[in-house]
């Protein structure tokens, strides 16, 4: 029997050691916010975060991280209350087709919260793992340097039309 912390709940699964996090998360936890990408660390998609540090899912045993506290993109608002990360991500329409995304903002939310105000170079290199496919690195850094200068707008989903407008490209 395994115990992890996952999104602030105790969760005990009888599951092998050597199983990857990833799997443990999205088929027993259902928690499919998390990404299958390339299962070999180098693409970012199934980013989560170990005691707040970005880890890949993919490659790390959940015997590894038994008694740790893992938070997925599940767990980083609160409800409708979304993180000033994610409110740029929103007014700087960063999503595409979606797949990278979730592991992105965890890389970024990493990056902030042990870094808040990180140079654009710091950005770069904390974001360098994480592949877009749709090539979105331009709105990504944007998005976070926007939270780095306290320039995030709060959402206002009746203000959508204005936000569209806030950045192309
Ligand atoms: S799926 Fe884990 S890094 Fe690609
Ligand atoms: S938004 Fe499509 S891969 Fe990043």
């Amino acid at each position: 029997m395994i115990e992890l912390i996952v999104n602030d709940q105790v969760v005990r699964m009888d599951v092998p050691p050597d199983m990857p996090l990833l799997w443990v998360l999205r088929d027993h936890l259902e928690l499919t916010g998390t990404k299958f990408g390339c299962g070999i660390a180098q693409c970012g998609a199934c980013t989560v975060h170990l005691d707040g540090s970005a880890i890949r899912a993919c490659v790390t045993p959940v015997g590894s991280v038994a008694g740790r506290r893992i938070t997925t993109i599940e767990g980083l608002s609160r409800g409708d209350a979304l993180t000033p990360l994610q409110q740029a991500w929103i007014a700087h329409q960063v999503p595409q087709c979606g797949y990278c995304q979730s592991g992105q903002i965890m890389s970024a939310t990493a990056l902030l919260a042990q870094n808040p105000n990180p140079g654009d170079d710091e950005i770069r290199t904390a974001m360098a793992g994480n592949i877009c496919r749709c090539g979105m690195y331009g709105r990504i850094h944007k998005a976070i340097r926007a939270v780095a200068d306290g320039a995030v707008a709060i959402w206002d989903p009746a203000a959508q039309g204005d936000a569209r407008e806030v950045q192309h490209g």
